[in-house]
């Protein structure tokens, strides 16, 4: 028994060595990159770091790309230069995955290998970030990498809010960065069309340009107009070469040109699409308006035409052709809607028009070699045979689409929409509504728990979306959709995940961004107390923040520490300020008045007693010494 007990020990013994040896020669902790994404195998190579103090990359003249010029222009000490003088070469090995990279950084050379361009960029990305915030001398790192998803997409409304050529290749820029491949151009608005189509010039002369805006939130009473003209247009030059800009990144373009809802600006100027009579105003407001295309002939010659144009300007295989919010309205009062419905015995009323106005649509996008995408709604009534669902009320739709073997990108607004606050600090800039943090974004998986592993094939990936109602200006832009990217770009690219870890990257990218004079969101340390107060016991008041990271408090003039999670007991009345961070990084301090009273800590029970459920504390918040405010239930 002894013996055999000694036996097990030893083995035991070795079998832990020789795992422990293989995590410390060869662990991804062991180096702190700053990769984001997170590359899904890091290697150390050895203890030592490279010789190279100054990158001469060679790239053959096919594989060069503006794009790699201007990164590595903009990356410390490197240059292109001749193969005989080079120390990094990348070639294309088809044994790999298009989008799939090696990037070995040894003693005296860094080498790539990729199955394409696309995946070469990635491993040049990934190496002018260890080059950016590593630098020299560089770690001697073997990278094998490749995304976890095959659609990584970002879209952009331009309908609400205009942004300028120049804007958004900034924002194909940022993604590129972060290794996103699809674009989503939300180009035909209710508030305004910002596309040239040659062949309807007044969608440039009227469409894309309203009277007034609104300001201030939708729900304000009453809503308030800024009373001047607002608009503007990418010419088809432009188009093309934002296009240009974007494919040269491995970025594809999807135009998204809406029906048959959304379309109240290209009804302003062809009124004749509509099913009254008009006139039509293109929408100074936000919201979903009744007024959507009827589905004449006329409306379907205008967008095949429309859509033979946009297919000159884009390579890529997608059109979307929206599909959401399209209220029936109009088309219930419509004589013409109700004789289609009718002659073409088309089954589930008006939800079923939308469905052959889609299926109409679809054969004829299909007919000139592309496929559609649209928004779940395209589900009612029947889905286009070819169709891709983007899920976006939610995952429903997504999951109910890849049940049916189709295609689906998800981005539900529970996570990936970046209109929504990332932070409840009251000096946050006006947003529609929702609540989706950094923290929640990346926790993100757009695999649905629920769906069956045999359709999770169908799910070709997700994006965020920015809307762009309550963001006028590309500052906006960068404020509400940035952070949330780079946590996004890692939900969609890294097989594992790591918050804290994230954090750390994130941290260098933020100052990295700032120091461009990027207007950068950054809500880490934001102190949100969890103030507790029940039944006699003491009052307390703790704070949720990254591993690490540290809490101040000051009364009375001491200062005292305290750790995330940790109950601090207040038992006095009095000013208490707390500031919480880690290093030199601190939120905004946070300043709370404690007035104890004689029912503080007292034992309770309301009965009946009010409804305290949505308070978050239950009664506890009648008893917890702080006073009331009318912005939040919660005091
Ligand atoms: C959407 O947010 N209306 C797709």
């Amino acid at each position: 028994m002894k013996n055999w007990v000694l036996i097990f020990g030893v083995l035991g013994l070795f079998i832990f060595l020789s795992c422990k040896n293989k995590t410390t020669s060869k662990n991804v902790k062991m180096y702190e990159h700053f990769i984001i994404p997170a590359p899904n195998k890091v290697f150390l190579n050895d203890e030592k770091v490279s010789e190279i103090t100054f990158l001469n990359i060679y790239l053959d003249d096919t594989l060069k790309t503006s794009y790699l010029e201007q990164l590595f222009h903009n990356t410390k000490r490197s240059t292109f230069t001749t193969i005989d003088s080079a120390n990094v070469t990348a070639t294309i090995d088809t044994s790999l995955g298009i989008e799939s990279y090696v990037l070995d950084i040894s003693r005296q050379k860094i080498t790539i290998r990729s199955g394409g361009r696309a995946g070469l960029q990635y491993a040049f990305l990934s190496l002018s970030q260890v080059v950016t915030f590593n630098g020299y001398p560089l770690p001697q790192l073997h990278i094998e990498d490749s995304p976890k998803f095959t659609y990584r997409g970002m879209h952009l409304d331009v309908g609400r809010h205009f942004f300028n050529a120049n804007d958004v290749k900034k924002y194909i820029d940022y993604m590129a960065y972060y290794k996103f491949n699809n674009f989503h151009w939300h180009l035909t608005e209710d508030q305004g069309w910002r596309i040239e189509i040659k062949k309807y010039p007044k969608l440039q002369q009227i469409a894309a340009f309203r009277k007034e805006t609104l300001i201030g939130h939708y729900n304000d009473n009453p809503q308030k107009y800024d009373g001047k003209r607002y608009g503007g247009f990418y010419t088809q030059d432009e188009v093309k070469d934002i296009v240009a800009y974007a494919t040269a990144r491995n970025i594809n373009v999807i135009p998204e040109i809406e029906m048959p809802g959304h379309a109240q600006a290209a009804l302003a100027a062809y009124p004749e699409l509509g099913c009254r009579q008009g006139p039509y105003e293109v929408a100074t407001k936000w919201g979903i308006f009744e007024d959507v295309y009827c589905p004449n002939e006329k409306t379907f010659t205008f967008l095949q035409d429309v859509i033979d144009e946009i297919i000159t300007l884009f390579p890529g295989k997608y059109i979307h052709i929206g599909g959401d919010e399209c209220p029936k309205t109009a088309w219930e009062k419509s004589e013409l809607c109700q004789k289609i419905i009718k002659d073409k015995g088309i089954e589930l009323g008006e939800h079923g028009l939308q469905s052959y106005f889609i299926n109409r649509m679809e054969k004829y996008i299909n007919s000139k070699g592309k496929q559609i995408i649209g928004w779940d709604e395209i589900l009612e009534g029947g889905l286009a045979p070819n169709a891709t669902v983007m899920s976006w009320r939610g995952i429903e739709g997504g999951i109910e689409a890849a049940r049916q073997n189709h295609d689906v990108i998800m981005t539900p607004g529970t996570h990936c929409y970046f209109d929504h606050y990332q932070s409840e600090s009251p000096n946050e800039p006006l947003a529609i509504g929702g609540f989706t943090t950094l923290e929640k974004v990346y926790s993100w998986n757009p695999i649905p728990d629920s769906l069956e592993v045999d359709k999770h094939k169908y799910i070709l990936g997700g994006q965020a979306n920015l809307w762009t109602e309550y963001i006028p200006t590309y500052a906006g832009v960068e404020y509400m959709a940035y952070a949330r990217e780079m946590a996004m770009s890692e939900a969609l690219w890294s097989e594992s995940k790591d918050y804290s870890d994230f954090l750390r990257r994130y941290d260098r990218h933020t100052d990295y961004w700032k120091s461009k004079g990027v207007n950068m969101a950054y809500h880490v340390y934001e102190l949100k107390p969890k103030i507790m107060a029940d039944n006699g016991k003491a009052i307390t008041v703790s704070f949720d923040l990254p591993q690490g990271s540290n809490i101040t408090y000051k009364v009375d003039g001491k200062t005292m520490l305290a750790k995330p999670g940790e109950f601090i007991k207040i038992d006095k009345s009095a000013q208490y300020v707390f500031s919480g961070g880690k290093d030199d990084r601190t939120g905004s301090s946070l300043l709370l008045n404690f007035d104890l009273h004689k029912a503080t800590n007292a034992s309770i029970a309301p009965d009946p007693g009010p409804n305290y459920s949505g308070c978050g504390v239950g009664a506890g918040i009648i008893i917890n010494g702080i006073t009331g405010s009318e912005r939040k239930y919660g005091g």
